[in-house]
């Protein structure tokens, strides 16, 4: 049975005051949560120690945006997997479409962070996603699948029960437009049918396809309760603590 995980993507915002505020709210309103629930927060690398020390008696966990792909050394301005580990993380987002716009992602980069995450036993949150003029064109499933394809090149089976899939249509990031509940779950299907055939359709059962995209309290409850998604990746209505727990709290009455 997959687990429905909410987590919360707060891209560039929240500095360690800021997100001791933020992380009190939501301690005041879901330090508990369901067991058959995850619930997590990506906070930025600044405000990861702090979310760590906040959060250590709550059910919340900690992962990061980013992470790079070699182990250390002269890298200016990077951080590693095992960095991360070592700071408290338990995943990490990957191949987010601001990286592969803004900061020169590609399919390789996002496969070689992949690799490296899992060694150092952070869950990859792998972002895949067309935009608008891909779909309208009609490329967005051959996009998809040469995304995922290229990100999972060399992860073998186990490895992939690790793995967190979040696809995100980047038209519908920020931009207060969704996805319809129909839009996601026919991508979401599509995804595990990929799975079932780079693995088995057991193994492509056991992994955990968020969807992200402008997911709000209004909208949450119609997309969560599609057949194959099994969670959220939420940006902007992550930074409120009302709105995050009440969305984690939707995720609970439908798990
Ligand atoms: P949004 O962001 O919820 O603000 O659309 C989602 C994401 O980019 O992960």
């Amino acid at each position: 049975m997959r687990r429905l995980l909410i987590a919360g993507n707060w891209k560039m915002n929240c500095g360690p005051y800021d997100a001791a505020e933020l992380l009190e709210g939501l301690k005041a309103k879901k330090a508990e949560v369901d067991e058959h629930v995850d619930v997590l927060v990506c906070p930025p690398f600044v405000s990861i120690g702090m979310a760590v020390k906040y959060l250590y008696d709550t059910d919340i966990q900690v992962g990061a945006q980013n992470l790079h792909f070699e182990e250390n050394g002269a890298f200016t301005g990077e951080i590693s997997g095992s960095m991360l580990a070592e700071s408290g993380c338990n995943y990490v987002i990957i191949g987010h479409s601001e990286r592969r716009q803004y900061f020169g992602e590609t399919d390789e980069t996002v496969n070689r962070r992949t690799q490296k995450a899992l060694k150092h036993k952070l869950a990859p949150i792998i972002c895949v996603g067309e935009s608008l003029k891909q779909r309208k064109a009609g490329d967005h499933y051959d996009l998809v699948k040469d995304q995922i394809k290229a990100a999972l090149n060399g992860i073998n089976e186990e490895q992939v029960l690790d793995v967190v899939i979040a696809y995100e249509p980047i038209w519908a990031i920020g931009t207060g437009e969704t996805a319809t509940p129909g839009q996601a779950q026919e991508m979401h299907e599509y995804i595990r049918k990929i799975l079932a055939g780079l693995y088995n359709q057991e193994t492509a059962d056991s992994v955990n396809i968020l969807y992200g995209g402008s997911m709000k309290p209004a909208n949450a409850q119609e997309l969560l309760s599609q057949p194959d998604v099994d969670g959220g990746l939420i940006g902007g209505a992550s930074l409120d603590a009302d709105s995050f727990s009440e969305i984690i709290t939707i995720a609970e009455d439908l798990a």
